[in-house]
This record gives structure tokens, C-alpha cells and sequence, in this order.
């Protein structure tokens, strides 16, 4: 039994009130206020499929019950408690598993890496295990300097690669200015700029990190050929290309690589290292991964241990994460992210046209979707009214005027059609 709790329940031990207050006591008032500001019932309470409940209703109102369209960017993919992947769970834990010691070898490691290097494009066919997606990205970047015995780190200006040490580095100034992260080896351009690539890339540099599709920055979309581009800028130079395909990837755009046909169909490029995180949880136990072409596990050869991640690729994890690949990567469930992309984006195009004086553009691939708004403020408010009708989406915080869809792969058209209902109401009561 955890602390005071005799009974077998985890949601409504205390009242939502008693809980916010201890949520801001015990673990972040700044964060308590923001939700008590904007007036949400906050904490989360029974989450099943594409739904999450609200602990309790505002002013005597019933609880809201949302339809997950954060996904906490894709953490569920499969929606939330996927019968499969509780069974996963369960079953490994049955079965034995643990964590499992860092430094023996391991039998779900090597299951879930083999896995993953049939699934992933060109020769990229070795993966390090870390826990979130920061560490994966650090890893990448570390693999790129010690490989080419260079410094200098390309990313995109309004990137988001995670808050550790190198991933920070290669954010936008607004998350890594207030702890004096400032080092001449990171530069940024403007992302989908060639040019402004071409002037940047030069001997010196060890990698150009990209997102394939820019979530916190906005749903960016490149123009075909731009990733080919930065292919060839890459091998002209010698430099890493890596993708972060931790939000676009795992089927998100309806293939399993947004980099590999996912953005365009016939554009199908194949970076040096492709870190993956959030959906590599399935949503239960946190895993993230580095997967790089052989060549760069020389990097190791003086000392396997020069980089290790204690709880990074749990047995468990790898488990479950083997089950969460077996059911992504089934044509038929890419098909069907496919079909209720284009539903939800024609969807989302007829919104453009009905509210186009709020409305700039609507832009995504499969089930990612960006709204950008004329200003920040609408966007906010649309945010807001949208959960307020049921819909729980988010602003992209380097890019406020825009607002950001990613819902469960598993989504029906019912439940699309649902949404559109919902955030058109959310509009008209902007
Ligand atoms: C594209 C991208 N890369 C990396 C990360 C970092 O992942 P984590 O929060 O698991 O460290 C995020 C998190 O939002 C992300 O969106």
C-alpha cells in the first residue's frame, strides 16, 4: 500500500482541490498556477483508449473527458492501456524480467535492435538503448563528434531535441538561455533554408540535426527535395546527418519513417543515426533509441563503455517495445494511419476555408497537424476552448501562433469526425 491508501484505488484519493495543493507544495507551484489561471479541472485521472478523464468537474460540472489529440506527442501512439501491450507488460514482468543488469548483454536488446534494424531504412542497423528522448539525442550528437573528431553542431533555429546537455545545446535560445547554455559549437539556421545550410556546413562541423517535421517549431513542412539537399551537403562535407524522428516517426505520417517517404512518397532519404523516444514507450515503459549506421561503432572499439545508460533499455521496456513494433509496422495499420490522416487533414482544410479570417494555414502529414492562427492570442484561446469542448490539444511552444494535433494512431473515423464537431464549435466560440 502506498502512504495512507487501504483501499485499491489510484484516482480520487483526495479531492482534486487537497491534490493541486499538494501538487504545488511538493512539486511545482508555478505550474499549479498555470492550470488554476486557466481554470481546468487538471489532474488526470482514468485514461482508456483515445480518452482521458478529468478528476473532477468545475463548479459542480461533470468531469471533462478528452479526447487525446497531445499525446504527450506521441507517447500514445496505441492510445492509452492498448490490450496488447498491457498484456506485454504483464506477460514480461510473468516472465521474469527486470531492468536487467547495464553492463551484461541481453537477450531483449539484441531482439528489439534486430527488430528495429529491419524496420529501419538503408544501413542503419546498430541501437543504443537510453530512457528518454534528450539522452538518445545526446548520444547522437556525441557518436557524430567522436566519429569525425569534430565540433561544430547544425540544428534548426525553434528546435526542441530535449533538455540534457547536448540536446539542449542544440534547442532554441528560449530553453537554453536561462541556464547560460551558450557554446560557438552549436549554430542554428532557418529550418527548410538550403542556402542558409550551404553557408553554415563546413569542415568543422560534426552533424546537422534535424527534426523531419519541426513539432515544438510549428509543424513544419520542408519542400520536397530539401532533405535530399542536406543528404548531399552532408556527404560533400563528410557530417553526420541525423534525424530526430521522436515525434514524426513510428508511423506517425502513415510510413514508419516521416525522413523515408513519409513526408514525400518518392522522396526516401536515409540519414546517418535516427534517434526515436516518445512512441518507443507505448505509452507504459519509458524507451528511447539511437540507431546509427556500423560504421560509427567504431567509436566503441577502444572502450564499450564509454557511453552507458544504467536503466536506458530496460528487458522490460524492450518487451513491451517489441510488441508496440510488431503492431505498428503491419501494412494494414499504416494504411489505416494514412486514410484517417487524409480525413482528419481534408477535415482540417475545410476548417481553413470557413475560419480563414482567424486561420493562416493548415499543415501536417498523416496525423500530425498544425493550425497556425493570426496571432498567438487566437491560438491560445483556441487551445483552451478546444479543451473546453473535450479536445485536448496543445500550442507549439516555439511557435505559439501555432496549435498542434497529434492524436492516438488508433483513431476511428467516428472519432475524427468527432473532433472536427468539437473544435468547430471551439472556433465559433473563439
Ligand atoms: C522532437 C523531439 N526530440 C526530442 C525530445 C526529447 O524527448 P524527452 O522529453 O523524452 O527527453 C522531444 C520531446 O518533446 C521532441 O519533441
Amino acid at each position: 500500500m502506498i502512504g495512507n491508501m487501504h483501499e485499491k484505488r489510484v484516482f480520487g484519493t483526495k479531492n482534486q482541490d487537497t491534490l493541486v495543493e499538494l501538487y504545488a507544495k511538493y512539486v511545482s507551484e508555478p505550474k499549479a498556477s498555470f492550470f488554476r489561471q486557466i481554470g481546468l479541472g487538471v489532474i488526470q485521472a482514468k485514461r482508456e483508449g483515445i480518452k482521458i478523464h478529468m478528476l473532477e468537474g468545475k463548479d459542480g460540472n461533470e468531469p471533462l473527458e478528452l479526447i487525446d489529440c497531445h499525446t504527450s506527442g506521441g507517447v500514445f501512439n496505441l492510445g492509452h492501456h492498448h490490450p496488447e501491450i498491457n498484456k506485454a507488460l504483464k506477460e514480461g514482468l510473468e516472465l521474469g524480467l527486470d531492468i536487467g543488469d547495464h553492463h551484461l548483454l541481453s537477450e531483449q536488446r539484441a531482439l528489439l535492435a534486430k527488430q528495429l534494424a529491419d524496420l529501419l531504412p538503408g544501413k542503419i542497423s546498430k541501437t543504443m538503448f537510453s530512457v528518454g528522448g534528450g539522452e538518445a539525442i545526446d548520444l547522437a550528437i556525441k557518436l557524430s563528434r567522436a566519429f569525425t573528431k569534430r565540433r561544430k553542431i547544425i540544428s534548426a533555429k525553434r528546435a526542441y531535441h530535449g533538455v540534457t546537455g547536448f540536446a539542449l545545446g542544440a534547442c532554441a535560445p528560449s530553453f537554453k538561455d536561462p541556464f547560460f547554455w551558450d557554446s560557438s559549437d552549436f549554430v542554428q539556421v532557418p529550418f527548410a533554408d538550403i542556402d542558409a545550410l550551404r553557408n553554415t556546413i563546413d569542415e568543422e562541423t560534426a552533424c546537422v540535426l534535424f527534426e523531419t517535421i519541426p513539432a515544438t517549431g510549428g509543424i513544419l513542412i520542408p519542400p520536397e527535395g530539401y532533405f535530399s539537399e542536406v543528404r548531399e551537403l552532408c556527404n560533400e562535407k563528410n557530417v553526420m546527418m541525423i534525424a530526430d524522428e521522436v515525434q514524426a516517426g513510428l508511423g506517425r505520417t502513415g510510413k514508419m519513417w516521416a525522413i523515408n517517404g513519409g513526408l514525400y512518397p518518392t522522396e526516401k532519404v536515409v540519414p546517418d543515426i535516427i534517434v526515436l523516444a516518445k512512441g518507443m514507450s507505448a505509452g507504459v515503459y519509458p524507451l528511447s533509441t539511437t540507431s546509427y549506421i556500423p560504421e560509427l561503432e567504431a567509436v566503441f572499439e577502444e572502450d564499450p563503455f564509454l557511453h552507458i545508460s544504467t536503466t536506458g533499455g530496460s528487458e522490460l521496456g524492450c518487451y513491451v517495445t517489441r510488441e508496440m513494433l510488431n503492431i505498428i509496422s503491419k501494412p494494414l495499420f499504416l494504411d489505416h494511419v494514412k486514410k484517417m490522416g487524409k480525413i482528419f487533414g481534408n477535415g482540417l482544410k475545410h476548417l481553413h476555408d470557413e475560419f480563414s479570417v482567424q486561420i493562416k494555414e493548415v499543415r501536417g502529414r498523416g496525423l500530425m497537424w498544425g493550425i497556425e492562427f493570426i496571432d498567438e492570442f487566437t491560438s491560445l484561446y483556441f487551445v483552451l476552448s478546444s479543451v473546453r469542448n473535450g479536445v485536448f490539444c496543445d500550442y507549439c511552444g516555439n511557435h505559439k501562433a501555432t496549435s498542434k494535433f497529434l492524436p492516438p494512431l488508433i483513431i476511428s473515423e467516428s472519432q475524427i469526425h468527432e473532433i472536427l464537431t468539437r473544435i468547430t464549435t471551439a472556433l465559433k466560440n473563439l
